[in-house]
């Protein structure tokens, strides 16, 4: 099935817990949760007390991005907290498959997100350990990029990476993804598609019906 994952990045944190709602009763099935700490990435956004005050008002799953250095030191609270998916980025980590077998501990799905200069074998070895690849389409830290289009080929090989071994883990695509491009990221094999701008900026109703929409026409071909 194909997941839209709205990126509340790109929300208005003044509003935070309408404009959730607004995307949950549109349809979007997961809620996308960047969480940076100045150090891996050069911006800061929102910690825990953002997270637990929404997950007081939704139901929704919580896919929590991390874009922190050594993830291996909040696996835990963030699993209390709420979180459903904990993704955190290989290159953040010496230790992944420790962090995987911990978010699994806490009965949470596990997810390993590459940067664009980071080759797709990378990610080789902790194949069939994820529940989910990120594929960064843009360079992690802001939103309202453009999608890198050299992006295509590394969900395509992600795809077949997975394939060749019999598993359909989830491959997720993240940065500068619209109504009018995803498309091409769906048909290269991703199946999880976030968006910041393109569902917070305007309506969000309309804006998730619409990426829904694109998701149908791609189904039906
Ligand atoms: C970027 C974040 C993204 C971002 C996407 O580092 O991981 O989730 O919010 O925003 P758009 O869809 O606007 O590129
Ligand atoms: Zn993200």
């Amino acid at each position: 099935m194909l997941i839209l994952s709205p990126s509340i990045l790109a929300a208005d944190f003044a509003v935070l817990g309408k404009q959730i709602k607004e995307a949950e009763n549109a349809g979007a099935q997961y809620l996308h949760i960047d969480v940076m700490d100045g150090i891996f990435v050069p911006s800061i956004s929102f910690g825990m007390p953002m997270v637990s005050s929404i997950r007081r008002v939704s139901d929704i799953v919580f896919d929590v991005h991390l874009m922190i250095d050594r993830p291996e030191r909040y696996i835990e609270e963030f699993a209390r907290i709420g979180a459903d998916i904990i993704t955190f980025h290989l290159e953040a980590t010496e230790r992944p498959l420790e962090v995987i077998d911990r978010i699994h501990g806490l009965g949470k799905r596990a997810g390993i997100s590459i940067k664009p200069a980071t080759p797709v074998e990378a990610v080789r070895p902790f194949a069939g350990r994820m529940d989910m690849l990120l594929v960064m389409t843009v360079e992690p830290g802001f939103g309202g990029q453009s999608y890198i289009p050299e992006s295509t080929e590394r969900i395509r090989q992600a795809r077949r990476m997975f394939a060749e071994r019999g598993l359909d883990t989830d491959i997720q695509v993240d940065g500068g993804i619209t109504v009018d491009n995803v498309h091409v990221a769906l048909e290269a094999g991703a199946n999880v598609i976030v968006a910041g701008s393109a569902i917070f900026g305007g309506d969000i109703g309309n804006n998730v019906r619409n990426m829904l929409g694109a998701f149908h026409k791609f189904e039906v071909g």
